[in-house]
């Protein structure tokens, strides 16, 4: 390997000159440097350091949330309702299954929409409300909730979808209630996503397994280059750390020490993998695609009812069979394969490139956040010729990316979160938090703010997401306050498709949590919510974490609808 030392004059001069620091600080690493090692210095290969092995998390709870600032009393008083709001039933700890036949089997379980009898008259305006019983693989009626169910109600000829309220009974029943929005047929759909036996796997790896995405950093001086692993917190006692905790916002971030060279070589930041081997063989068997993972549930009788033009007024108002309880927060609904929002506001179809253009006139429109929110970046400048993307030499999947169309003054930029983000390779310059981002900009009533976090927390405990949620909110209404006329925009999360590997990190189970404590955290503000979550469930297509074109105009749609408002109705 060594014959061709002239090769390496280079490298000899470089370490002659840098190297007595390195001599001095790890005697017995460069004591072992020979030839080979040289060759892959000059290389500049990344070698991935031992250090990937140890432990990428550390577990104490408590120490992750509480490194960096301490949450105020109200804090901590918002977390505690927020983790309550989302808490989610465990299967019984002593009577809980000890064999796959104990649990949930979305084919031996059914539903049925109630009343059972014939005769019902359905109208616009009233609720249907589906009953469903869940069964185990033997047959047996559950006797616990906690199963994670979704259901729609929709119409294929009339190009008709809404989403679901699925109620746990907490004994096995489950009700789905749903608003009847249109005239024609409805066709209920109840879909098992995870067994509760499932999520209680799925809970305990939030918990406890926070490392099973890892992350990593490249150092480099000259022609050095060493990688460690890095993560939101690392156990403080296993080696030394670098600390990269945000001065401004206190967001934790830290990666092993390099063995080598200081902290302050850090050039980039990286998905460093997936750990394996998460659960036993017997767990395994709780997520199997096409038995127990993303299943549909049958009828007992029909699934479908006709439904009836709206009863007049007076009628309609003493004959609500509405259960006081519950509260549909259904955001809206599709109708011609086009969403109609339920809050009044009008969604407006930008068919049209020149429409986006005309809309999207002297704005300067700022994406922060996921994959998710790139897609929309995508979808813009492939729809609209007239905006050119400007190359700025960055990776497509990472950005920042920017796209121009100066004859109208419209510029459109993507930013990523701050970490953790698994995307390939960020360079350390380019880690922004999102907070800090909206803290320089000037706003005004040309800007508009479009936020996506979310996919990227699925892995960590919820109080992880809630905090970064908390300083993104923070800065908004620094914003708002400074620039009251900044349009904010926030897409939430969306459904995706899910097979035993996918759910451990990133199940519809964990972003349905993440999701409701976004919505609760930004209500009030004055931010509009393209409701992702809803399109996603409702629409035909299957769930993808990047959802098809005709859900992205959806999407897009609503956004533009926000920035340009239908004239007359006009109410945000
Ligand atoms: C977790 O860390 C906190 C703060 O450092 C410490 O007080 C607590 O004892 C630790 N808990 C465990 C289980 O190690
Ligand atoms: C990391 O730095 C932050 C900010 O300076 C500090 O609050 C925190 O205690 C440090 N963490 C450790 C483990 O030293
Ligand atoms: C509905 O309410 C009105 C008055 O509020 C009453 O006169 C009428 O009888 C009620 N109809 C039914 C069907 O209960
Ligand atoms: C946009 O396209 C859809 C589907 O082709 C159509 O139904 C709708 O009327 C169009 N809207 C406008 C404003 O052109």
């Amino acid at each position: 390997m060594c014959h061709n030392l002239s090769k390496y004059t280079p490298i000899f001069l470089f370490l002659t000159l840098s190297g007595i620091i390195f001599l001095l600080r790890n005697i017995h690493t460069v004591e072992n440097w020979n030839c080979q090692a040289i060759s892959s210095f000059y290389q500049l290969q990344s070698r991935i350091h031992s250090s990937l092995s140890v432990s990428a998390f550390y577990h104490n709870h408590t120490y992750c949330t509480h490194v960096g600032q301490k949450p105020s009393p109200e804090d901590e008083l918002e977390e505690r309702y927020l983790l309550e709001l989302i808490s989610w039933p465990s299967p019984p700890p002593h009577s809980g299954p000890t064999t796959l036949k104990q649990t949930s089997d979305p084919v031996h379980s059914l539903f049925t929409i109630l009343p059972a009898k014939e005769g019902r008259e359905w109208h616009v305006g009233d609720q249907l409300e589906v009953l469903v019983q869940m069964h185990d693989f033997q047959g047996r009626p559950k006797r616990y909730g906690g199963d994670f169910l979704l259901a729609r109600l929709h119409s294929p000829e009339l190009g008709a979808a809404v989403v679901g309220q699925v109620v746990d009974h907490k004994n096995g029943f489950y009700s789905a209630l749903f608003p009847l929005l249109w005239v024609g047929s409805a066709q209920a759909e109840v879909m098992l996503v995870h067994s509760s036996e499932a999520v209680a796997v799925l809970r305990r790896l939030r918990e406890e397994r926070a490392d099973r995405v890892f992350f990593k950093s490249m150092f480099r001086l000259g022609l050095l280059s060493e990688t460690t692993v890095c993560n939101l917190c690392l156990p403080p006692d296993h080696q030394p750390l670098c600390n990269y905790t945000d001065l401004h916002t206190g967001e934790p971030w830290y990666c092993y020490k390099p063995k080598v060279l200081s902290c302050d070589t850090r050039i980039n930041h990286a998905k460093g993998g997936y750990l394996k081997n998460l659960i036993t063989n017997k767990e395994a068997l709780l997520f199997k695609s096409g038995v127990n993972l993303k299943v549909y549930i049958h009828a007992s009788g029909p699934d479908k009812i006709s439904v009836l033009p709206q009863k007049d007024k007076v009628e309609e108002e003493n004959s609500t069979t509405k259960p006081e309880h519950i509260q549909l927060e259904t955001s809206g609904y599709y109708y011609m394969d086009s969403w109609r929002p339920l809050d009044g506001f009008t969604m407006r179809q930008f068919n049209e490139s020149s429409a986006v253009v005309q809309c999207l006139k002297n704005k300067v429109i700022n994406m922060y956040g996921d994959s998710t929110v790139r897609q929309w970046f995508e979808y813009l400048i492939g729809f609209v010729p007239e905006l050119k993307e400007f190359n700025l030499y960055n990776p497509k999947k990472v950005g920042p990316l920017m796209a121009v169309d100066s004859t109208h003054n419209i510029l459109l930029k993507y930013r990523c979160h701050g970490p953790p983000i698994r995307f390939t390779t960020v360079m350390s310059s380019e880690l922004r938090y999102i907070s800090n981002e909206l803290d320089g900009l000037s706003g005004g009533p040309n800007v508009v703010v479009v936020l996506s976090i979310w996919s990227h927390f699925s892995t960590f405990p919820v109080d992880i997401y809630i905090r970064r949620l908390r300083h993104i909110r923070q800065a908004l209404v620094r914003l708002i306050d400074r620039a009251p006329g900044t349009l904010i925009v926030i897409r939430s999360a969306n459904l995706q498709a899910l097979d035993q590997e996918v759910s451990l990190y990133n199940s519809d189970w964990y972003s349905q949590q993440l999701d409701q404590v976004l919505r609760t955290m930004f209500k009030g503000l004055n931010v509009l919510v393209v409701d992702a979550w809803q399109m996603t469930l409702a629409h035909h297509l299957p769930h993808a974490l990047h959802p098809p074109p005709p859900i992205v105009k959806q999407m897009i749609d609503m956004l533009l609808s926000y920035v340009c408002p239908e004239r007359k109705k006009s109410q945000k």
